[in-house]
């Protein structure tokens, strides 16, 4: 049996490698050391990776320096065409440990970041088409302390989350309906300890009242569905979170049919709730102690038939508020309201909900960034903050209350589009969800609210950073799992405040 030979990883700056013994070999091939720049010796098997990030200007954008994710990224895209199974990551400052407890975060990055760019959507893939590839990663002696049991199943748990999450969204409408989807979210959930999932199907739906979700769903030969799954830990309960996601699992527009080239890609509407299901999923795996956590989502396919909702139609959302539907096409933020709705009435500390919602937000902050927007400065805060830290492009947008008119409707409590029409688009959609965290606005008689509260909410617009295919930096098109880590290291370190 041959044994294949281990590729050595090294990282290097633009400093190193002046000293380094093949420096003279580093000039001639024009290899500098700088973020990103990859130069591979097949003789030796030695990959060497740059990290001197040269800004152009004085910045204080803090996603313009050296991430570890992208560097791993990197260190596959370099050697993907080489016949390789093992490497060896060598020790590099980047790696050193701060004075954190817990994990090890850049080397867990890193290993990551190797780990998802050489995964890719090949169901439909001719065998030798296939790119995917499976690797072994070793560290070099200096770095397997740091390898230790919780590093190790923190790394499986999030790879596992991100590849279930980018497979649901890359795979086909076909694949992942309303009904197979919640197929799989029951399987996935079965055997996990604490974890208990409700779903309400359209009959259901119409008792309760969730006319957003029905109305969206109507056109479709799959019925709507509202799926709620609970982790509910065995310790003392401290903290209760929602994850919401906005589970279109195609979106056509509906009567408003989308035209012009956009229709493609819609498979990705059900990108928020790949995504928080990604997270319930792994959080469910990692032994949370505090920490109650619910997964929201509705199900639904925007299609065309004689059973369409229409532009023109009033809903009456669960909440109670009435929604004048002036596009078929901005479904998404009606069957959020009742989601929302539903989120708040569970009481919970904060709600987070993650949603492909418009194509102005796209427009506004690129395909790299996802857009929050929240009602809590706090809550807000301390997400930016582990975004920036697991290297997750996000941009913090205020509600602008000077746009909130734009969101009313003359003969409805709201309307699903907004009077000034695209400007802004991402954050009126926003402004819209708002009205569906605070119970001061809920005028459903059956909920019975006697003390309403406002509920701590975080928006994630991800209708760029969920899917791309063209800068995609993990080496993948489509789907990119972004935002997973973040949101479930967030969820860890709430379990342990
Ligand atoms: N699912 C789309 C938003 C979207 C666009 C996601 C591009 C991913 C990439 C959403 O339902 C939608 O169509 N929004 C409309 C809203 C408009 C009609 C008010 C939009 O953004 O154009
Ligand atoms: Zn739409
Ligand atoms: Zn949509």
């Amino acid at each position: 049996m041959s044994i294949s030979p281990s590729i050595k990883v090294f990282l290097v700056n633009s400093e190193t490698i002046k000293t380094h013994p093949k420096s003279q070999f580093f000039k001639q091939q024009k290899f500098e050391g700088s973020y990103r720049q990859a130069l591979y010796l097949a003789e030796s098997s030695e990959l060497f990776v740059g990290t001197t990030y040269k800004s152009v200007s004085q910045t204080t954008d803090p996603f313009a320096r050296v991430w570890a994710y992208d560097l791993g990224a990197k260190v596959f895209e370099a050697i993907s065409k080489v016949e390789f199974e093992n490497l060896e990551i060598q020790a590099n400052e980047l790696f050193q440990k701060s004075d954190e407890a817990g994990v090890n975060n850049s080397l867990l990055q890193f290993m990551l970041g190797i780990l998802q760019a050489s995964w890719n959507f090949d169901k439909y893939l001719a065998p030798k088409k296939a790119k995917t590839k499976k690797i072994n990663i070793a560290l070099v002696d200096e770095l397997k302390p740091y390898f230790t049991a919780d590093f190790e199943k923190l790394l499986n748990t999030l790879n596992d989350a991100q590849v279930l999450t980018r497979s649901l969204i890359n795979d086909t409408p076909e694949a992942i309906n309303p009904k197979t989807y919640l197929e799989i979210i029951n399987q996935e959930l079965e055997s996990k300890p604490n974890v208990t999932v409700e779903s309400f199907d359209a009959t259901k739906l119409e008792e309760l009242g969730m006319n957003g979700i029905l109305f969206v769903g109507r056109a479709s030969r799959y019925q709507p569905v509202f799926v709620h799954a609970t982790l509910k830990p065995e310790g003392e309960i401290t903290k209760k979170i929602c994850l919401v996601g906005k589970g279109l699992t195609y979106d056509s527009g509906g009567l408003d049919i989308k035209t012009d080239g956009h229709m493609p890609t819609m498979k990705c509407d059900m990108g928020g709730s790949a995504t928080m299901f990604g997270v319930f999923k792994a959080l469910s795996e990692l032994n949370l102690e505090h920490t109650e956590v619910h997964f929201l989502t509705a199900l639904a396919e925007n299609m065309v038939s004689e059973n369409s909702y229409k532009a023109d139609d009033i809903i009456t959302s669960y909440s109670g508020q009435t929604i004048e539907v002036r596009n078929t096409d901005a479904e998404g933020r009606l069957t959020l309201a009742d989601l929302l709705a539903y989120a708040t009435l569970l009481n919970p500390d904060y709600i987070i909900d993650a949603a492909t919602l418009t194509g102005a937000c796209v427009v506004a902050v690129s395909d790299y960034y996802t857009s929050l927007m929240s009602n809590s400065k706090e809550l807000s805060t301390s997400l930016l903050q582990t975004f920036e830290k697991q290297g997750e492009m996000t941009v913090y947008n205020q509600m602008p209350e000077v746009l909130r008119e734009a969101v009313t409707s003359q003969i409805a409590d709201l309307n699903n589009t907004s009077s000034i029409g695209r400007l802004a688009g991402h954050l009126t959609a926003g402004l819209f969800l708002s009205h569906f965290v605070d119970q001061n606005l809920f005028r459903n008689e059956k909920l019975q609210i006697t003390e309403p509260k406002v509920s701590n909410w975080v928006h994630l617009d991800i209708a760029g950073s969920s899917f791309n295919d063209k800068h995609n930096p993990l080496n993948a098109n489509g789907a990119t799992g972004q935002s997973v880590r973040s949101l479930v290291t967030w969820v860890l370190e709430q379990d342990k405040q």
